[in-house]
């Protein structure tokens, strides 16, 4: 893998320099006759990492690699660099998850819709700032009366599900209201893919100040893990852990063979590998082996956490 120079590439004329969330990005577009991995001439989003994070992007790659052997719906991500103000920044490019209005073939137009704006609908008091009121119970009553009117399928427990496996095993804190949506073309609609997957992966740590780190404290720091999703609307504090989360799918006898048969069929070694391989990557703010080590006992462990969870 290398790091792939973005610097010339054409911003997009209607969303060049990205609004929404927390850290600074933009919306480009790969040039024509671009070499694999890039699609030529599809359109990328750029996402530098958190100020104070500045190795955060790789967090979102290696979630993407964890992803694809999880057999989950994830955008590809890729390290990247550009330049701004003369100075060169990394950050991840993710390939666009829809087919964009690019001017033409308005049939083919997709649109993303974040959950957050339907949850605003139905409840006019839903705190979309703090997302304090995002939740399972309203989750589900949302994709269920979509499934019966047929604007997704029926099958959404299987994203639910996925998503909740995908989130526990990297540790994604972050699943908030504006991180997963809807996606509608012309015919239809569909849930989106899992994205914005970097505040994870133990990225807000620092590998110094936890090589010290014995198992109780490392055991404590996971089970501390929360998913975003509050289990109702009324306990804005009562969040599930992100095991938690999980144990409650797989209470469907159906998903917890799914779950279990997901993680089990991942070749730890091979993904392993393919996460240390970022070590090699040339780039500004590398992916060290200190991060690898740290990502690696992170993964490792919810691994076996999560299969003792499904198999129990
Ligand atoms: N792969 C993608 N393709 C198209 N649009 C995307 C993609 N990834 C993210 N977006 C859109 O961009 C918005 C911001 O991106 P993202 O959520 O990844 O960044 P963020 O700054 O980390 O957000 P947050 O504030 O949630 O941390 C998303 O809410 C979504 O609307
Ligand atoms: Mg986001």
């Amino acid at each position: 893998m290398k790091t792939i120079n973005v610097k010339d590439w054409a911003q997009d004329e209607h969303s060049g320099i990205f609004p929404i969330g927390a850290r600074d990005k933009q919306m480009l577009w790969a040039p024509e006759k671009s070499q694999k991995p890039i699609k030529s001439g599809t359109p990328y989003l750029f996402k530098e990492s958190i100020r104070s994070y500045p190795d955060q992007f790789w967090a979102e790659i290696v979630a993407y690699i964890v992803g694809k052997h999880l057999k989950v719906d994830v955008p590809v991500a890729l390290p990247a660099i550009t330049k701004i103000d003369e100075e060169i920044v990394p950050g991840v490019l993710i390939e666009w998850m829809y087919q964009p209005d690019n001017g033409n073939k308005s049939d083919e137009v997709e649109k993303l819709i974040h959950a957050g704006d339907y949850f605003k609908q139905i409840f006019p008091e839903f705190d979309t700032k703090s997302g304090k009121h995002h939740n399972l119970n309203d989750t589900i009553l949302l994709l269920k009366i979509f499934a019966q009117h047929k604007v997704i399928a029926p099958d959404y427990w299987n994203w639910l599900s996925d998503m909740a496996l995908f989130d526990a095993l990297i540790g994604n804190t972050d699943r908030h209201q504006e991180n997963w949506g809807f996606i509608f073309d012309k015919d239809g609609g569909r849930l989106s893919p899992l994205y914005d997957n970097g505040t994870g992966l133990g990225h807000e740590r620092f590998t110094d100040k936890i090589a010290t780190w014995n198992d109780d404290t490392f055991h404590r720091y996971l089970n501390k893990g929360l998913h975003h999703l509050r289990k109702n609307r009324e306990n804005t504090h009562d969040r599930f852990i992100l095991f938690e989360l999980v144990a409650f799918i797989a209470g469907n006898k159906e998903l917890e063979k799914r779950m279990l048969n997901a993680l089990t069929t991942i070749d730890l070694k091979c993904m392993l590998t393919e996460i240390e391989e970022l070590t090699q990557v040339d780039n500004p703010t590398p992916f060290t082996a200190e991060r690898f080590a740290w990502i690696k006992r992170i993964i490792t462990t919810r691994y076996d956490i999560l299969r003792d969870i499904l198999e129990s």
